[in-house]
């Protein structure tokens, strides 16, 4: 079975992930000049934005892990989202750049913000691979760093998956109606 076969449209291709991500790098290496930013990858999603997006940076900095997902009992729970991996590092004074795969409500984020606003960092920032603001319900959540906006459609692909599956292809995508009805 080939995950490409299950593929109907390709949304973003990776020629222009990879062009998008170079150019959020350069501004990136800008704005956190001498910050020696942690950058928060949030598992799973956002395992290959992260990689992608650094890859090209320049500046130190430092990575670390958090696992936000809805609620279904998780160690730490805010609303309906469960936080099951809290990075190890001490957030206090710094510089933190959270690296999602896509926004859609706001809601995972505006609870991992919340959180992660309790261990008294310097500075919050989101830098989104993804962004569907048309769906937004969570009005403060704003992300700085944006690589696409999306139509409403659900898309898989560069981290995104449809039940555990299709995160590691090199595209985002739409899948064929006929998947979700097996
Ligand atoms: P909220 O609504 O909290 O959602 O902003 C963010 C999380 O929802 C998942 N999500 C998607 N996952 N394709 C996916 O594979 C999509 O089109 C999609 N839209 C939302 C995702 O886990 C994200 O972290
Ligand atoms: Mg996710």
């Amino acid at each position: 079975m080939n995950l490409n076969d299950n593929i109907k449209k390709i949304l973003v291709t990776q020629e222009q992930i990879e062009k998008r991500c170079i150019e959020l790098a350069k501004e990136l290496d800008k704005d956190y000049c001498d910050k020696k930013p942690l950058i928060l990858s949030l598992l799973k999603g956002s395992m290959p934005f992260t990689v992608e997006l650094t890859k090209y940076m320049t500046i130190p900095l430092e990575y670390d892990y958090m696992r936000a997902s809805s609620y279904h009992g998780g160690t730490v729970s805010c609303g309906n989202v469960a936080v099951s991996i809290m990075p190890s590092t001490n957030l206090q004074g710094r510089n933190i750049l959270i690296i999602e795969d896509i926004i859609d409500t706001g809601t995972t984020l505006s609870t991992v913000v919340k959180i992660l606003e309790e261990l008294h960092p310097a500075s919050i920032e989101i830098a989104t691979l993804l962004d569907k603001p048309s769906r937004r319900i969570v009005a403060d959540i704003k992300p700085k760093y944006v690589g696409f906006v999306i139509p409403d459609e659900f898309v898989v692909g560069f981290g995104l998956d449809y039940d555990e599956l299709y995160r590691q292809l090199p595209y985002v995508g739409v899948l064929k109606e006929e998947v979700y009805k097996k």
